[in-house]
């Protein structure tokens, strides 16, 4: 079976090499495994509770999109699209939010530090907290289970995140699957093999330590400027050197293969200095990023070719979100009145696009006619000739709004094969149709 694989990037930076190895590189190589599907996404809702700065937003959405992209997303192979593309998230958002615990989000990990944070500096418990922040576990779920992904590779602080979205999940399909499970339970998938990417200090490489080495902003020179910064013991060029527990060494490996991981110790071993060291580092990630580099500039001065990718995935991701919402609404019951109504039983289908059509038309005899078809332009009732075309509208008319009513006495026939009852549906139905155009016309005018 086709695993769903479902991850989001919150749009408030610029990646830098830790995102790039820690998360994007990984996940666009799991995308090219058989069987897996999957969907990748600017959080960018997610964004707006973190940051109110507009310019920093469009900004980060528009580097982080071109970073994927550059790194070599497959967007015939994968869903990729904006979360703000997708009307449809921000719907479920609201039904989940109403099978929602208040007390669990209570819980949450990212609420419960802030306000923390908040005691600690003896303010009120609740200040500078959004409901956006308070509700951040909710719209997650909704991300998830809008697709019933399988699976969600996240950092571990989002485990509590996947958990919450199951529990949501759970509670839904128990009060209105009816027996079915209308979402999949989601798996949180914490990539282990994945090593976090130490920054300048040896520390997690993170943008709240500002230590982070740039992926592709201020070109070589960035890089270089960066990699000079990273910390090592003070031995000397010639002075051997122990390459395990080394960042540079950490750096190095998430780039090189076998073979170049063994040369660069031994090298180490025997006393390569620390200078020449680095810059064989920043000539490793170079050649992997370089021209990654060159196309993440092309992308971000042609911005339209970006947005054209994400609508084009917007619209592969609301094929399914679409039918699916319609589904959920329909469980929860919000459904069309008319499904149940006495009129529509007797009118048949009451959408438009499926009401049968009237024509008026003159022949070459210089006669006027009409007739009625169904939508797909069958026949159903064919008029005999008038001598006048008003006199043939004046039918039309009563048709429109008696329904079936004058068929008994119009100078028509049914069509061939028609049987009476489908030609009285469809009179009705359209009369049902007519007369709420004619209310909803009226209201209209009443509050004009
Ligand atoms: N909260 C995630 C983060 O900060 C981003 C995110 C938003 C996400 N929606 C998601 C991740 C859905 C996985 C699935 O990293």
């Amino acid at each position: 079976m086709t695993q769903r694989v479902l991850t989001g990037i919150t749009t408030t930076g610029t990646p830098h090499l830790g995102n790039y190895v820690g998360a994007i590189r990984p996940a666009i190589a799991a995308s090219r495994e058989p069987g897996v599907e999957s969907f990748f996404f600017l959080a960018d809702y997610h964004a707006l509770i973190k940051c109110d700065d507009p310019a920093r937003i469009a900004r980060s959405r528009l580097e982080i999109a071109a970073t994927w992209l550059a790194a070599g997303l497959d967007t015939e192979r994968v869903t990729f699209y904006a979360q703000s593309d997708i009307p449809e998230i921000t719907e479920l958002n609201w039904l989940l939010t109403c099978v929602t615990a208040k007390g669990q989000m209570n819980r949450a990990h990212a609420y419960k530090a802030s306000v923390d944070a908040n005691v600690a500096k003896d303010e009120d418990p609740d200040a500078n907290i959004t409901m956006g922040l308070y509700c951040y576990p909710i719209l997650m779920a909704a991300d998830i289970l809008m697709f019933n992904a399988h699976r969600v590779p996240v950092g571990r602080d989002q485990i509590q995140h996947i958990e919450m979205a199951r529990d949501v999940a759970m509670r839904f399909n128990h009060l209105y699957g009816g027996g079915k499970d209308l979402f999949v339970l989601p798996e949180a998938e914490i990539e282990d093999a994945v090593a976090t990417l130490p920054g300048l200090d040896g520390r997690k490489m993170s943008k709240s330590y500002d230590n982070t080495v740039p992926l592709f902003e201020g070109g070589p020179k960035a890089l270089q400027q960066a990699i000079a910064r990273v910390v090592t013991d003070s031995k000397l060029p010639g002075e051997p050197k122990d390459p395990e527990g080394a960042h540079l060494v950490t750096l190095f490996d998430a780039f090189a293969d076998a073979a170049q991981r063994e040369t660069f110790r031994a090298d180490l071993r025997a006393g390569l200095a620390w200078g020449e060291a680095k810059q064989r580092l920043v000539d490793l990630i170079e050649a992997h990023v370089g021209p990654m580099r060159a196309r993440y500039a092309e992308l971000v001065a042609h911005p339209e070719q970006i947005e054209s990718v994400l609508q084009a995935g917007a619209d592969k991701a609301r094929a399914r979100a679409t039918p699916f919402l319609k589904e959920l609404r329909h469980a929860v019951g919000l459904r069309r009145m008319v499904a149940s109504a006495a009129v529509e039983a007797k009118a048949g289908p009451a959408h438009k696009a499926e009401l049968a059509v009237f024509k008026q038309y003159r022949e070459a005899d210089g006669q006027f006619y009409f007739k009625l078809t169904t939508a797909h332009g069958d026949l159903l009732l064919q008029s005999q000739a008038f001598a006048e075309g008003r006199v043939a509208g004046a039918w039309v008319k009563r048709f429109k709004t008696e329904g079936a009513a004058p068929l008994a006495e119009a100078p028509v026939s049914l069509a061939e094969g028609v049987s009476r009852e489908a030609v009285e549906a469809a009179l009705a139905a359209l009369q049902a149709h007519e007369a709420a155009e004619q209310a909803a016309k009226a209201s209209k005018a009443a509050q004009a």
